[in-house]
């Protein structure tokens, strides 16, 4: 599996203090991005600034906001490689993903109330997924259960979907979400709140690709 650090701050200062611990590990990054509508948190993250801070490493960003078709432009011109939304964040998902975005690519980000039985037709359209662990909104919960079958389920449906899972992943999880068929997770408080980010990073050896 592919393992995904995960920035997710209140304000410039802590977004570049936890940039700066999981800079050296040199991965793809991913940003949390909330708007207090969508879900009860909001964050820091301006796509400009985002983009001069993180000079030198690859981006993608989980959008958890409300209307995320009024947001998609700026942050795919923020240089971001990848751009998850919530399809039941706007009344029309499906037009999201038949407009073309030249500069980065736009996967979907499934809620854990949101099945997976109600996804086929937008998956195929995108073939790149997060699979929420955890209710959308904060960090450092624990991880739902029945996220795993949910991944087995998606992978069963479309084997062409990558599947990455956000929320929950840690050293003790982190086994049972590779397992599950995964390609990738994305780990925040296990990485960005740990002592020592290099021997966590370390100790995930067996589970990276
Ligand atoms: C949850 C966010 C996750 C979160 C991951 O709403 O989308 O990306 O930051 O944090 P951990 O790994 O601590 O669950
Ligand atoms: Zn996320």
């Amino acid at each position: 599996m592919r393992i995904i650090p995960a920035i997710l701050a209140h304000s410039l200062d802590e977004f570049t203090m936890k940039v700066e611990r999981i800079r050296p590990l040199g991965q793809l990054v991913h940003i949390d991005v909330m708007d207090g509508k969508f879900v009860d948190n909001t964050t820091w993250a301006r796509p400009q600034e985002v983009r001069e801070i993180l000079k030198g490493l690859e981006f993608e960003v989980h959008l958890m906001v409300a209307e995320p078709r009024k947001v998609i432009p700026l942050w795919c011109e923020s240089g971001a490689s990848r751009l998850f939304f919530h399809p039941e964040a706007d009344a029309r998902p499906q037009e999201i993903l038949d407009l073309p975005h030249d500069r980065c690519h736009i996967g979907l980000a499934i809620s854990p109330n949101v099945p997976a039985e109600s996804l086929p037709a937008l998956l195929a359209k995108t073939h790149d997924c997060i699979v929420m662990g955890v209710q959308q909104g904060w960090s450092g919960q624990q991880l739902i259960p029945e996220t795993l079958g949910k991944i087995r389920l998606i992978k069963a449906m479309n084997h062409r979907v990558k599947v990455t899972v956000d929320g929950g992943v840690n050293l003790k999880t982190v086994a049972a979400v590779d397992k599950a068929g995964a390609d990738a997770a994305v780990m925040g408080s296990a990485l960005t709140d740990a002592d020592d980010v290099r021997a966590v990073w370390d100790s995930l050896a067996p589970f990276r690709n």
